[in-house]
């Protein structure tokens, strides 16, 4: 599948999903209003999407309780996707409500990490998802799915990319309009996903899906330039590097939005997105949690500021 000389894509479409990913699993409270400041710096750094909460239950997640009244302080800026997270019926009232531009709902190619994470086996998962999508496609809002442990489980290990393609196909059947594949725990080498992408092939081709990868490994980036060089040119990132699942122990956060801006810049790659102003939102939030830049750009930014 893979050919030396295949092109870099001309642009790329990057979804911060820092405020969702990126503090669900911080420990801190972060007051709604600097969630507000960050999603709205976000999208004003030309992120094409930005996922801003989640409508997920607050005792499981406590951090994205208050994902309405984000929804509500938030600004609409021209151009930008506003979307959240949606794991049932009651999450898509509640996002609804909230004026969300788009959802996701969210299953895992590991039964373990799917108990663990919705609390229900995966096809159970897909069955509470068919009226979401019912709904969300007759009210216009476009929906994507995510397929977690796409690469490896934090339970069980390397996933049969068979069991994804499997997945893939039921979704699309359902009628959701992306599909973004995560690498949950961060592990994926390029040749994972040039797998991947090949078996996967078969029921989407690499220039509809999105990668979300977090980077445990510190390899996304390697991934995701060698999925670029495969077609896939939609990538989820979470500025700073924020981020982690609760229900994935020892996994950090996404792909660092700077770091693959970056990366982009250097390879003549446009993503629309203003380094500068990642830069500050991550700072932002980063004094918010008391810490230093942790992604390799912002070090880099911070040395020579
Ligand atoms: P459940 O326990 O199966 O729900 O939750 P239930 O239908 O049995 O209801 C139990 C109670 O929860 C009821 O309340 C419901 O009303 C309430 P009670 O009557 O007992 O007072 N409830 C809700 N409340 C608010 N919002 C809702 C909701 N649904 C039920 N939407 C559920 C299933 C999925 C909701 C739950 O297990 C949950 O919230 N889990 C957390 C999931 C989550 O946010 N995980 C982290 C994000 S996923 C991730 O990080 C991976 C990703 O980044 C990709 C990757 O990296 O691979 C996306
Ligand atoms: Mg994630």
């Amino acid at each position: 599948m893979y050919h030396e000389d295949m092109a870099l894509p001309g642009t790329i479409r990057i979804t911060d999903v820092g405020p969702r990913d990126g503090l669900q699993n911080e420990p801190k409270s972060v007051a709604t209003a600097s969630k507000v400041q960050l999603v709205d710096r976000l999208q004003h750094a030309g992120v094409a999407e930005v996922e801003v909460s989640g409508f997920v239950r607050p005792d499981r997640i406590p951090q994205l309780a208050d994902a309405s009244e984000v929804f509500d302080g938030i600004e609409r800026v021209e151009g930008v996707l506003r979307s959240a997270l949606v794991p049932n019926e009651r999450g898509w009232e509640a996002a609804q409500a909230a004026g969300v531009d788009k959802i996701a709902v969210f299953t895992s190619a590991s039964e373990s990490f799917s108990m663990g994470n919705i609390n229900c086996s995966i096809a159970e998962s897909l069955e509470r998802f068919v009226p979401v999508v019912r709904a969300a496609r007759s009210a216009s809002i476009p929906v994507r799915a995510y397929v977690s442990c796409a690469v490896a489980c934090p339970h069980e290990g390397p996933v049969d990319p068979d069991a994804v393609v499997n997945l893939v196909s039921s979704l699309l059947e359902m009628g959701v309009d992306e599909i973004d594949l995560g690498d949950t725990i961060g592990v994926a080498t390029p040749e994972d996903i040039e797998r991947l992408l090949e078996s996967c092939s078969s029921v989407v081709e690499p220039g509809d899906l999105t990668l979300h990868l977090h980077d445990t490994g510190r390899g996304a980036l390697a991934c995701c330039l060698h999925a670029m060089h495969l077609g896939v040119h939609s990538f989820d990132t979470s500025c700073g590097g924020l981020g982690g699942c609760p229900f994935a122990p020892g996994a950090s956060g996404n792909l660092a939005t700077e770091d693959l801006v970056r990366c982009c810049q250097l390879l003549g790659v446009h993503t629309g997105v203003n380094l500068a102003a990642i830069r500050e939102a991550a700072a932002g939030i980063e004094d918010e949690l008391g810490r230093g830049p942790a992604s390799i750009t912002g070090m880099a930014m911070a040395s020579q500021s």
